[in-house]
């Protein structure tokens, strides 16, 4: 897949986010539900190494759930702060506060041992584009901010947005981008919206789902697209959705980059249910 990872936009947005780590108590980082592994930057270990940090795995409403369950039990193994929500909805947001305080605890008592009452905790979002930074602040704040440019270098002056009387947000959040070296991890984020369309192939795109469907989710492909087997042969599988859905030329061929587009979008519209993209290995 053609798609590129600039080593010199990772380095910019390395040096933003570290900028703004100096400022803050908690970071709560948010990957999509969906492709939590996918959708994270490696560099974010690292980065925060000195942090209390917070999961969210958010647009958990497009997910399998039960694969989420897994995800959860996965980052907790590690002992990481996770919550389930879906950003959209509000779904599971009420918690992230609590969730930052007991995080925060080391810091809350040693304000408790000098005597000093307590400063708000102060917290950073931090994300891929597109996976919900925005929507995560604007449901915590409770009110609208601008949607940042997701460009890194596009910096405007920074405040202090309140959640409640204990908490305070960085109104920019720390955009990272996706490290995909693995062509399957771009796949992935190209499925999820992650990845501007114009960049990705969708035959290639389409190719790759219909391959992991047919590994996890057979039934749902079958159902779908009213299919009695579903062939090994990829290719059969495109002429068999084509015809189905009248994407011919003339000829009778099957139009591929047709179908593949209709494969793409009926997966991004929720019509082949929720579905993950990905699943813990072990
Ligand atoms: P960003 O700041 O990280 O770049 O992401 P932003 O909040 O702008 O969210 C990106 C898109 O994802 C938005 O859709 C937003 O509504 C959607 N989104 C965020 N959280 C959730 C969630 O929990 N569930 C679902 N289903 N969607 C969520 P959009 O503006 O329509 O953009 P697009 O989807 O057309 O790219």
């Amino acid at each position: 897949m053609a798609i590129q990872w600039y080593p010199g936009h990772m380095a910019k947005a390395k040096r933003e986010v570290q900028e703004k780590l100096k400022l803050i108590d908690v970071v709560i980082e948010i990957v999509d539900a969906r492709i939590p592994v996918s959708s994270r930057n490696p560099m974010v270990d690292e980065l925060t190494a000195n942090k209390p940090r917070l999961i969210l795995l958010n647009k958990s409403d497009l997910a399998d759930p039960a694969v989420t369950k897994e995800w959860v039990h996965y980052f907790e193994k590690r002992n990481w702060a996770t919550l389930v929500v879906d950003s959209q909805r509000g779904k599971g947001i009420k918690q992230v506060p609590e969730k930052v305080r007991e995080l925060a605890k080391p810091l809350l008592d040693k304000f408790h041992a000098k005597g000093i009452h307590p400063r708000a905790l102060r917290a950073l979002i931090l994300g891929i584009p597109n996976v919900g930074k925005s929507t995560v602040i604007n449901r915590l704040a409770n009110k609208k901010i601008t949607k940042i440019g997701d460009k890194p270098g596009v910096t405007k002056s920074q405040q202090w947005i309140k959640v409640g009387k204990e908490m305070e947000l960085l109104d920019t959040p720390g955009i990272l981008w996706p490290k995909f070296e693995d062509q399957d991890v771009g796949f992935r984020l190209a499925l999820t919206g992650a990845i501007k369309e114009e960049i990705f192939d969708f035959q290639e795109t389409s190719v790759f789902l219909l391959r992991y469907l047919t590994k996890e989710y057979p039934d749902r492909l079958k159902e779908r697209f009213n299919l009695k087997d579903l062939s090994e042969d990829v290719a059969d599988l495109f002429d068999e959705i084509g015809k189905r859905r009248g994407c011919l030329v003339s000829g009778g061929l099957v139009d591929y980059d047709k179908t593949a587009e209709i494969i793409f979008r009926d997966f991004r519209q929720g019509k082949l249910g929720h579905i993950s993209l990905e699943r813990p290995k072990e």
